[in-house]
């Protein structure tokens, strides 16, 4: 490990993504809070666990990995609008709302990383996709946030990025040949980078790519 240990939180730790990048996470010696939803919560991205971390614990390390692709398949002018709600609300205001947990603690401190897992679905450069409209929609809106939360804490020491992990063998891509502990290994070096690393950007593999 290279850095002090630190504390990380990762949303939607129980499965899949953010099983693998928690993992990666306390392999590389940071104490890791493995935050899930509990059954009664669903349809909310901000879990019990999160509450009670954010009432005591400091996070240094915030990984909003959470998410639903719930419409594959879908035209956009077909989409039913409270699936896209749905999809707005887990993806997008989840993050939303975990972020405003920790980041104010993060900026006090002048230190901090939050890595919000993005889609190649949300990127302009290849055209957002259609085929699963709710979820390309809070994809996008998941990377505009990012944009803006890297402006507003800009020089404070705390750096926001999103990541488009690739097809990734999950619930969510079963079919996907990537493992989630090759994806994870990406999360974790854009959740640990280092203090003149960049902010504001979209990444894939440790490289800058266009939105
Ligand atoms: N797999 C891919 O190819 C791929 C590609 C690009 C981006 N991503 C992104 O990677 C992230 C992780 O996805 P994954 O592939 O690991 O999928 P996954 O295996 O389906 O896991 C999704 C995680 O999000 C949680 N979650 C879903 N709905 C939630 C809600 N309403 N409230 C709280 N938590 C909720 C799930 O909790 P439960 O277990 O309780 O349902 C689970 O922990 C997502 O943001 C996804 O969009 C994945």
């Amino acid at each position: 490990m290279t850095g002090p240990a630190r504390t990380a939180l990762v949303t939607g730790a129980n499965r899949g993504l953010g099983l693998a990048v928690a993992t990666e996470l306390a392999r590389r010696g940071h104490r890791v809070l493995f935050a899930a939803r509990d059954g009664a919560a669903a349809g909310r991205a901000a879990p019990d666990a999160v509450r009670a971390a954010a009432a005591g614990q400091p996070v240094d390390i915030l990984v909003n990995n959470a998410g639903v692709l719930s419409d594959w398949g879908t035209a956009p002018s077909a989409a039913d609008l409270d699936g896209v709600r749905h999809s707005l609300e887990v993806n997008l205001l989840g993050a939303w709302r975990v972020t405003q947990a920790f980041l104010p603690g993060m900026v006090e401190r002048g230190w901090g990383r939050v890595v919000n897992i993005s889609s190649g679905a949300a990127s302009f450069a290849y055209g957002p996709s259609p085929q699963c409209p709710g979820y390309t929609a809070s994809k996008v809106a998941l990377n505009a946030l990012t944009t803006m939360l890297a402006e507003e804490v800009k020089g404070t020491g705390v750096l926001v990025n999103a990541i488009n992990p690739g097809l990734v063998r999950t619930r969510m891509q079963p079919q996907a040949e990537q493992a989630p502990e090759e994806a994870a290994r990406h999360i974790a070096d854009a959740a640990t980078l280092a203090d003149d690393g960049p902010s504001g950007v979209f990444l894939r593999r440790d490289t800058v790519i266009d939105w």
